[in-house]
């Protein structure tokens, strides 16, 4: 649009008419204004509810309980905020937004006063456009600025999240400076978040418009969408400061599609990124662990530091980050990040974290909640997407801590790179090592292995050592016997290393125990799998990928015609299932389901063992399903990769037609 077309639209809608009389007050809305001097932290409802019922007066308050009740009030969580469908889809005979009485019966004003009540801050979302997002979604302020927020200060809002869809076209420093003036014509302070997916470069000019601005598009309850934004945020660290922060999205801890490990990592990432910390899960609902990663008090001081800079990777290799966060007493926050599918020991020391030379430092683990001394490494074992904070320092009283030892665990696998399987009734080997990284010798150090009930350990070498010198390692092998009646699923395997006088350090890791191998001829989409991810949804069996929720596809089609059995996938993605050497091909037609136009174009691969065996190379909507047949004879694992063609993954859905393997 031509800012000669803008502006017209700008007239049109009448953005920017300042109510006469209305004076500007110094205190409120930036630039200076004193507010979010640390990343803001509290709730919003969108990721658990989007716009589905329970989004409520009950859940609100629910909310605002919890945040008193559980002690997360006091670790910090101040906000208790509102997303879209709060109101109705038209605005009142006043031109005023109207609240949705089903789901606020006492209208909005009663549910800002519960929060206040409470000690806690209120705060409301709407977008710089002519309707919020949802299809059912309300009137936006574009063209009613002031009395949008007239009407949130009247409610005594204290937090508005300003969101991007049907703008119009208008340009958005303009849109969200319009909100911005409106705002300070209230005169109350409001923390001011610009959420436009970070598709103007806000970082470059949102420091005097709001306190936050969206880096990307929305998150959503997957490793894959988390990881991908965490990058893209990650890179603009420089932008972030007290005030004006980079906001990589809600936090999608204890929703459900992550395990716990993921969880923290998410937790640990937006931490050491000093990101905004909205709690996004229902707190009415969620598990012990979820308050125990949200509840963290030490990550959560890691974040909120008043230095008010954003960490970023030192270094990053293979999938494996060392990120650092400098913090205002001169510690640095390290956060050691596996976002690979191993294990992985990763290290880094005191001079490449930028601390100044010592002859000993202070190493504060903020999940095990350990003090530590190091004669400079820093270092651990990260099962598959984990990660370790810590806080270090050039501490002159490091000689009062332990040395700090790290403990580690690897599985004789199936082949080199695969996670570690064990089938029932079979031994596994696993060599577990600790290692001393301080500045004087480790006493007494006992290594010890323990499996689940039923499991067998029994070390095959030395698990003790009366003394560990600094730099060395104990290294230790064991067997593991499987009871033959294991069924399949995870198990945790815990190393538990000790040392005088009293300290320990352990790492649990994970041993599958994987579903049977096909006996006779199968179809994949009938089979237990190892794992599946996928761009968009979970992967499908025997329909198409439906973007969302579990059997939300279609049948499979490729250039008109129809599959009754198949995976319908959506790239990137992987499937992954255990064939025991069991089988000999695979064999599938593959193709861009008809259901998505003429955008998608995807490559198709197979994997065994680790190595490729089949390629389609780049299939696009417009070709006909390819045949491909892959030897797999002998593999033990089988894995199946959509990849986006090259092209990114924007309408990426690739089906597996007929996918089938031949096994005796
Ligand atoms: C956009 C925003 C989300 C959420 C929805 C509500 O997608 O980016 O965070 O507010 O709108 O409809």
């Amino acid at each position: 649009m031509t800012a000669a077309a803008a502006t017209s639209v700008l007239l049109a809608v009448g953005i920017g008419a300042a109510p006469p009389g209305t004076a500007v007050t110094a205190e409120a809305v930036i630039p200076g204004d004193g507010l979010a001097l640390t990343p803001p932290m509290g709730f919003n409802n969108w990721n658990s509810t989007h716009c589905r019922a329970e989004f409520n007066e009950a859940m609100v308050k629910g909310i605002a309980d919890i945040f008193v009740e559980r002690g997360l009030k006091d670790a910090g969580y101040q906000y208790v905020n509102l997303d879209d469908c709060w109101a109705l889809p038209q605005r009142g005979p006043d031109g005023n937004l109207v609240p949705d009485l089903v789901r606020f019966p006492n209208g909005i004003k009663a549910v800002a006063d519960y929060v206040h009540s409470k000690g806690l801050k209120f705060g409301i979302y709407t977008s710089a456009g002519t309707k919020t997002c949802n299809d059912n979604g309300f009137p936006g302020a574009l063209g009613f600025e002031q009395k949008d927020a007239d009407l949130f200060a009247s409610y005594g809002v204290d937090y508005l999240k300003y969101d991007n869809c049907n703008n119009q076209g208008v340009d958005a420093k303009l849109r969200y400076t319009t909100m911005r003036d409106a705002l300070r014509r209230t005169g109350r302070p409001i923390v001011y978040s610009l959420c436009e997916w970070g598709e103007n470069k806000p970082w470059e000019w949102g420091k005097d418009v709001g306190h936050l601005w969206r880096t990307t598009g929305d998150i959503s309850d997957s490793w894959n969408s988390m990881l991908g934004i965490a990058k893209t945020n990650w890179a603009l660290a420089d932008y972030a400061g007290p005030g004006h922060w980079n906001d990589p999205d809600m936090l999608e801890v204890g929703n459900g599609g992550m395990t716990d490990t993921e969880y923290r990592s998410h937790f640990n990432l937006w931490a050491i990124m000093a990101a905004p910390l909205l709690i996004g899960s229902d707190l009415r609902k969620v598990t012990p662990e979820t308050f125990e990663i949200l509840g963290n008090r030490e990550v959560i001081a890691v974040d909120q530091d008043p230095l008010g800079v954003q960490g970023k990777p030192i270094r990053s290799a293979n999938g494996v980050h060392v990120f650092v966060k400098p913090l205002k007493n001169g510690d640095k926050a390290v956060l050691l990040f596996n976002e690979t599918e191993k294990t992985e020991r990763v290290t880094t020391t005191a001079t490449e974290i930028g601390l100044p030379q010592a002859t000993g430092y202070k190493v504060r683990d903020l999940w095990a909640y350990t003090d530590r001394h190091t004669a400079g490494t820093i270092a651990t074992t990260l099962p598959p997407h984990g990660s370790a904070m810590f806080r270090v320092n050039a501490d002159r009283g490091w000689a009062k801590y332990p040395p700090a030892v790290d403990t580690g665990a690897a599985l004789q696998t199936v082949y080199p790179g695969a996670s570690p399987l064990v089938e029932p009734g079979q031994n596994a080997t696993v060599t577990t090592t600790a290692t001393n990284n301080g500045r004087v010798p480790a006493v007494t150090v006992k290594s010890a292995l323990s499996g689940p009930a039923g499991w067998e350990v029994l070390p095959e070498s030395p698990s003790d050592k009366i003394m560990l010198r600094p730099g060395e390692s104990l290294s230790t092998k064991w067997t593991v016997k499987v009871p033959a009646d294991a069924k399949p699923g995870t198990y945790v395997l815990a190393v538990r290393t000790t040392y005088r006088p009293d300290a320990d350090t352990r790492f649990d890791f994970e041993v599958r125990v994987p579903p049977p191998a096909p006996a006779a001829n199968a179809y994949v989409s009938d089979m237990a799998w190892l794992s599946s991810t996928n761009g968009w949804g979970p992967v499908e069996r025997d329909t198409s990928n439906g973007e969302s929720g579990e059997r939300d596809g279609n049948p499979i089609t490729i250039n008109g015609t129809t599959y009754a059995k198949g995976i319908g996938a959506h790239a990137p993605s992987n499937v992954e299932f255990y064939v025991g050497g069991r089988c000999t091909s695979l064999t599938a037609d593959v193709g861009v389901d008809d259901e998505e136009g003429n955008d998608g174009s995807v490559g198709f691969e197979v994997w065994a063992n680790g190595a490729k065996v089949a390629d389609s190379g780049v299939m696009t909507n417009a070709m006909p399903a390819k045949p491909i047949t892959a030897n797999i004879t002998g593999a033990m694992v089988v894995r199946l990769v959509v990849n986006d063609g090259g092209d990114g993954i924007t309408s990426d859905h690739g089906d597996w037609a007929g996918l089938r393997v031949t096994c005796s």
